[in-house]
């Protein structure tokens, strides 16, 4: 357990941040693999490096890049987290409230949670984006355990509507917009870094998960706690294991999402236009 983590200590990454700019952002994105260069349409952008934020967390995967993107997007003043923390690289759940925290601080009112995940649902097929309208986190703590911290939120909280009805529509309606087919479910956390087995795979199917990923629950959970409306969007990177006879791999992984990039791109700035 990390006690460090008080109050003082996120709003010191946070006084950080908003000495080096002069607007508030309204809506944090945080990119997943799937959308890894949308940050280059950033206009009037800010670059922070997350080694430079006091207090913040460094990233720790090579295709996630370890920078704060801060301007404009589609009308709106944003801030993009490229590169995101996961527990499988050693991070307690309790320190994965940080960059949720700080958005929090920073003024955003809303967060777009996006990933890679693989398709559950065999109606799903590789390439498919899918809004989410539901989490389960049956695996490890929470990261708000511990201490509650008011400023943030109160000890028990309410999460039947972590996944904001509202932009879910607002989703449904940009994908119209784009021609896109979007598809809705619920995403299943598993904590990796290892890729499901088959039986994990069935079993999530019969717990009701239609997507599964190593990440977001945490950040939406943070997000609820301190009252942030969150809409998340999965990428179908690859069908989950078991489904076709074929072993996973990164590669597939970033293949397909590389692909699938302009899409994604397409949708959230529709989406941003929307808001
Ligand atoms: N499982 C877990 N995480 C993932 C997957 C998967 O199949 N694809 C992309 N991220």
């Amino acid at each position: 357990m990390n006690s460090k983590l008080d109050f003082e200590f996120y709003k010191k990454s946070a006084d950080y941040i908003l000495s080096k700019i002069e607007f508030v952002p309204e809506i944090a994105i945080v990119l997943g693999s799937c959308l890894g260069n949308l940050s280059e349409e950033i206009e009037n952008k800010i670059i922070i490096d997350y080694k430079d934020i006091p207090n913040f967390l460094d990233a720790t995967v090579d295709s996630h890049a370890g920078k704060l993107i801060l301007g404009d997007l589609s009308g709106k003043k944003v801030v993009c987290m490229s590169g995101r923390f996961h527990y499988y690289e050693g991070y307690d759940f309790e320190e994965l409230t940080i960059p949720m925290r700080v958005m929090h601080l920073l003024g955003c009112k809303m967060v777009i949670l996006t990933n890679a995940a693989g398709a559950v649902n065999e109606s799903f097929v590789a390439g498919d984006i899918m809004i989410i309208k539901d989490q389960i986190k049956l695996n490890g703590a929470s990261p708000v355990r511990g201490k509650n911290i008011p400023e943030f939120g109160p000890r028990f909280f309410d999460m039947s509507n972590t996944y904001d009805k509202e932009y879910i529509e607002v989703a449904k309606k940009a994908a119209k917009i784009s021609e896109i087919d979007i598809k809705e479910g619920v995403y299943f956390y598993m904590p990796g870094p290892q890729f499901e087995t088959p039986a994990e795979i069935r079993a999530i199917r019969a717990l009701g998960g239609d997507a599964v990923g190593m990440s977001t629950v945490t950040e939406a959970i943070v997000a609820a706690h301190c009252g942030m409306k969150v809409l998340g969007l999965s990428l179908m990177s690859n069908m989950a294991a078991g489904i076709l006879d074929v072993p996973l791999t990164t590669e597939e992984v970033d293949e397909t999402a590389e692909r699938s990039e302009k899409k994604f791109r397409v949708l959230l700035k529709n989406i941003l236009k929307q808001i």
